[in-house]
């Protein structure tokens, strides 16, 4: 798809997270001077930074198959087996959003990481029966926003673990550059750079937000995207400044306005502001915390005071 196509498919074109790649590269090296499958890989860190892209790199660079699930699409340890049973030697099974994996996949999954093979019981009441199945090797590539989440023995069979980073903005910079060149878009290295500062250190973020502002260079400019046309088009779209959108104002100014700056519970501000309290969790809070708009407490969120700076408000006496 087109969409795949703007990704890198190989590491000497992915940009930013160097450590995580430069680990990759020997780990991919040795696997295939051994002739071997390469050991099983969890990537972790918050939406958008390149997990998904990162499995397909991985399975391109070791010139094997790569089969894409996530945790929640596999119910049973039937779903499992089928997935397991059709892979070929050395293939990548990706599993994203591996934290939200049945208990009773996850305990199917134990064995198949470590042995390659895998016992499932067909039938149900006296006519049941446990049989063994080998399985080719493979390399399981595990996505998730919460390493935290995984139980202690599924992230003890990963024999890599990578954490994501979000990226700096020189990076996203060059991130929007090369996407702007596949997409065939005219554009000032200035307005790369604006782009780049509002994207929340996130390349989903920034290529999303490319593909706007050349929607408003299309209708409102010549087709080239200028810094005016940049700002213009990003303002509309009520991306601030640091690239916070209406939700993070929501969120921010929920906890000034109705608690005082908190400390304020995630379910309680959830319930307030009418937002999901895991995607604040996992999508909102990791950049607000980053970028030190929020602190965490053990009696719950805390606005900064950068928070009323950015809003221009006067900060609360203590
Ligand atoms: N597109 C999205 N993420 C990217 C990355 N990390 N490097 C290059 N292009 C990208």
């Amino acid at each position: 798809s087109f969409e795949q196509s703007l990704r890198p498919q190989y590491l000497k074109q992915y940009i930013g997270q160097d450590k995580v790649k430069a680990n990759l590269q020997v780990f991919i090296e040795a696997a295939k001077m051994r002739e071997e499958t390469l050991d099983h890989v969890l990537l972790y860190g918050p939406p958008g930074l390149g997990k998904t892209t990162l499995a397909v790199i991985i399975a391109n660079e070791m010139g094997v198959n790569v089969r894409t699930t996530s945790g929640p699409a596999i119910e049973r340890p039937g779903d499992l087996a089928a997935i397991l049973s059709a892979l070929e030697p050395g293939d990548v099974l990706f599993i994203d959003e591996i934290h939200r994996l049945p208990r009773t996949v996850e305990e199917v999954l134990y064995p198949s990481m470590e042995d390659f093979c895998l016992d499932i019981v067909i039938g149900k009441g006296p006519g049941a029966r446990a049989v063994r199945i080998d399985l080719p090797p493979f390399t399981l590539v595990g996505a998730t926003t919460r390493a935290g989440s995984l139980s202690a023995p599924l992230r003890d069979r990963f024999g890599v673990l990578s954490r994501l980073e979000y990226y700096t903005e020189e990076q996203l910079k060059q991130i929007v550059v090369r996407t702007a060149e596949i997409m065939n878009v005219e554009m000032d290295i200035q307005a790369a750079a604006e782009i780049a500062r509002r994207s929340r250190g996130t390349p989903r973020i920034a290529n999303r937000l490319l593909r706007r502002v050349r929607d408003f260079a299309q209708v409102r400019g010549d087709g080239t995207i200028t810094i005016e046309l940049a700002d213009y088009a990003l303002e509309l779209m009520q991306v601030d400044r640091l690239g916070l959108d209406h939700i993070d104002h929501k969120l921010l100014k929920g906890i000034i306005e109705k608690f005082r700056g908190g400390p304020v519970g995630l379910e309680t501000i959830a319930a307030t502001i009418g937002e999901e309290a895991h995607t604040i969790e996992d999508v909102y809070e990791p950049y607000l915390l980053q970028i030190g708009f929020l602190q965490r407490t053990p009696r719950g969120r805390l606005v900064t005071e950068h928070v009323y700076h950015h809003f221009q408000l006067e900060v609360p006496a203590e």
